[in-house]
């Protein structure tokens, strides 16, 4: 008996990088995943990789920006799947850098759209979900940059520390309704997402400067997410824990 035995997962953002990471976490520990991306291909890649594992898995294309896309996502999990037991809200972004004073509005916009707002629509539509079905666990994927400043990515830093507000206030304001929810705060993790905004080399370099003398892998977050959404972790509700691999100096 695995711990998520027929469980329903949701993860966004799952086409690729931690998502990826976290749709296989979800599925190794038993449950049944729905990969959600704006990247459909990617998404059905995932799916794709789960299903040579055994795990039972759909794809389907969602914005998480838009809150039609987001119910019709809720949705196609429930009518796929019978209904949502876990989500890991984790679809981000972390384009560009800006100096404060020369950030263009619509740069700001972008980032906290797809990032905290993306985030408040899931919860919006899923805590609906939770609460029909008796209950719930939710992860949302934060930052280390919600503690720390990403170097001209204050829009970014603002948003991943919303989200740990969120993840606090789904904690307390649902907790009553079975639903736990928590934050991953990762450091840097080797993602395609993080590889494009890297000169060759770079990234090397400051593996350097974690104390463990290594990036993060997908899977050091996808695991602990999974697990964040097993009965061992029925006491945590509310936190945000970075996972880090004992902090990063650069
Ligand atoms: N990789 C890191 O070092 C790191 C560190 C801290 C936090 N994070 C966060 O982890 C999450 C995943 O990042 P990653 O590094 O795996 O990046 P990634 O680019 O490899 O994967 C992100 C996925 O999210 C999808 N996505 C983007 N916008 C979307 C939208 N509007 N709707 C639905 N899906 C969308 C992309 O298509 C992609 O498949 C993000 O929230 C990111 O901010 C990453």
């Amino acid at each position: 008996m695995s711990p998520l035995d027929g469980q329903v997962a949701l993860v966004t953002g799952a086409g690729s990088g931690i998502g990826r990471g976290g749709a296989v976490a979800f599925g190794a520990l038993g449950a049944t995943v729905m990969v959600a991306d704006i990247n459909l291909d990617g998404a059905q890649e995932t799916v794709e990789m789960l299903q040579a594992s055994g795990v039972e898995a759909a794809a389907v294309h969602c914005d998480v920006t838009d809150e039609a896309s987001v119910v019709a996502m809720i949705e196609a999990t429930v009518s796929t799947f019978g209904k949502l037991d876990a989500a890991f809200n984790n679809a981000g972004n972390a384009l560009g850098q800006y100096a404060i004073h020369e950030m263009p509005l619509d740069y700001w916009k972008q980032s906290v759209e797809v990032n905290l707002t993306g985030t408040f629509l899931c919860l919006k539509h899923e805590v609906v979900h939770m609460t029909a079905n008796g209950g719930g666990r939710i992860v949302n994927t934060s930052s280390g940059a919600a503690k720390v400043p990403a170097p001209g990515r204050a829009p970014y830093s603002a948003a991943k520390r919303g989200i740990v507000a969120l993840t606090a206030h789904i904690a307390s304001d649902y907790a009553k309704q079975g639903i736990r929810s928590n934050a991953v705060l990762p450091g840097l993790i080797d993602t395609p997402g993080v590889r494009a905004n890297y000169e060759d080399g770079q990234l090397e370099k400051i593996a350097q400067y974690v104390p463990g003398g290594r990036l993060g892998e997908p899977a050091d977050i996808g695991e602990v997410a999974a697990w964040l959404c097993t009965d061992a972790a029925r006491f945590i509700n509310g936190q945000a824990l970075v996972v880090d691999g004992g902090g990063i100096l650069a």
